[in-house]
């Protein structure tokens, strides 16, 4: 491959997971610590970084065709590089298919991006999938800027092994970063605008460290650190497993006001025999004893869940479960994916695979029944008084977006700036967001 010129500019492009978004923003930084300059809306960067989710089959696809089209009119392509869990995953394969890909870098090796791009200057493609057993993190940058709400991973792969997930493979097993870093980047956080920190992680609710006194702590114990900082107003954390979902951190939801009652705690199915073919290892009876004991420290806290259709031999009967369990737990939002086969897990080469179109009839019959819950829950919201955190302008003149403590979007016309927490009243819902009126406009 010839050399190339070093690239100027740079666009990070991330699919999949909010952990995506937070490496993707991570490399972003690297880049620009780098030298190199963030392409604006439009412009055609020099170095396009895919920073891919492997989760399922069509996301995959989704990466070949934006290769494809990352080629110029006059023939030219800016240097491409593909990270996250594809890259991971199928990173040789990218390499023999794709030509115009220069750099290939799993989700643990990105701090090596600049060295690679060096590389890929030299004219020498790479590829780095390595998983070491130092922290990445301790090789990045320091945190310059942050919108009012964002993202901190805290831990990051997991040991469940859920027989649909490539997960395990892509992410490799469970680690926790420590909690002195992970104050010190909260702080930075805060110090650059975040009014809000969701504390992430692929199992987020397993993560253990030992705080400043020596002692081992649970996520509680960060929460209760983190809700320390002054200038922090909102705490948030996803994605948590039912099993990891201990009595320190259902305490913690009553005891932290800076806690917001929301919890993402995905069930997947609502049969107990699909449950045990996908190794939850957990019972429909155990996930609603468990919200029981959420609901009962914290009874105004909104659900969230993730749910798999068609997961293979799921029969219309244990469907109908999960759509039951769904209308009964009343669910302020879910995520529903069509089970998608992935390569070197147990229930790809499992009997009685789900036809295409029995899929597509079930996910819709569940996002109906989701679509119930989540509007149901809005407009059950109507007439509350809450306080709206305020992240970017609307559409009209005057208008303003945020969210609500239970992760509801919100707008409404008056005087704010991104970052305030404005006292709102809830006056209308809609299925997918609510308006809202500014107490100080009303008492006006
Ligand atoms: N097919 C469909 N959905 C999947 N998920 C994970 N693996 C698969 C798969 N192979 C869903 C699960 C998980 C969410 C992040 O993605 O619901 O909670
Ligand atoms: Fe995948 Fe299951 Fe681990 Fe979640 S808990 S990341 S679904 S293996």
């Amino acid at each position: 491959m010839p050399s190339a010129p070093p690239p100027q500019t740079f666009r990070v492009k991330s699919f999949g997971c909010q952990m995506n978004v937070y490496d993707g923003e991570r490399m972003g930084e690297l880049l620009s610590e780098t030298g190199l300059t963030a392409a604006a809306e439009g412009q055609d960067a020099d170095l396009v970084v895919l920073n891919t989710c492997h989760i399922r089959e069509k996301a995959v696809d989704r990466v070949y065709s934006d290769i494809g089209r990352l080629k110029r009119r006059d023939g030219t392509a800016p240097l491409i590089a593909v990270a996250g869990c594809v890259a991971q995953a199928e990173g040789e394969e990218i390499m023999a298919r794709a030509p115009s890909v220069k750099m290939v870098i799993g989700p643990q090796a990105y701090h090596r991006l600049p060295a690679m791009l060096a590389e890929a200057v030299a004219g020498r493609r790479s590829v780095d999938t390595d998983m070491p057993a130092d922290s990445k993190f301790a090789a990045l940058p320091a945190r310059r800027r942050s919108g009012a709400s964002a993202f901190l991973t805290v831990q990051e792969g997991c040991d469940k092994f859920c027989t649909y997930c490539v997960v395990p493979y892509t992410r490799g097993a469970e680690v926790s970063r420590p909690f002195g870093d992970l104050v010190a980047e909260a702080e930075r956080l805060v110090e650059g605008g975040a009014r809000e920190i969701t504390l992430l992680g692929q199992n987020v609710n397993a993560w253990t460290g030992e705080d400043t006194k020596g002692r081992t702590v649970g996520l509680e114990g960060l929460i209760r650190a983190l809700a320390a900082l002054p200038d922090l107003v909102r705490i948030r954390y996803t994605t948590s497993h039912p099993n990891d979902m201990t009595d320190g951190l259902i305490a913690a939801h009553a005891e932290i006001d800076k806690l917001m009652p929301f919890l993402h705690l995905p069930v997947q199915s609502g049969s107990d025999r699909v449950l045990q073919a996908m190794n939850r290892s957990h019972t429909v009876e155990s996930y609603l004893k468990l919200l029981d004991r959420v609901r009962a420290v914290r009874p105004d806290i909104a659900l969230s869940g993730d749910f798999i259709v068609g997961f293979p031999g799921e029969t219309e009967a244990e469907f109908a479960e999960t759509v039951a369990l769904i209308d009964m737990v009343g669910y302020a939002l879910a995520f529903s994916f069509k089970y998608s086969p992935r390569p070197g897990t147990p229930a790809a080469t499992m009997d009685g695979q789900i036809a295409p179109e029995v899929m597509d009839e079930r996910l819709q019959r569940l996002q109906a029944a989701v679509g119930r819950g989540q509007f149901a829950f809005n407009r059950a919201s109507v007439g509350h008084r809450c306080a709206v955190l305020v992240e970017r302008k609307g559409k009209l003149p005057g208008q303003w977006l945020g969210k609500t403590p239970w992760l509801q979007s919100a707008h409404f016309i008056g005087n704010a700036a991104i970052g305030d927490i404005v006292e709102v009243e809830l006056v209308d819902a809609g299925p997918n967001s609510l308006s809202a009126l500014p107490l100080a406009a009303i008492a006006a």
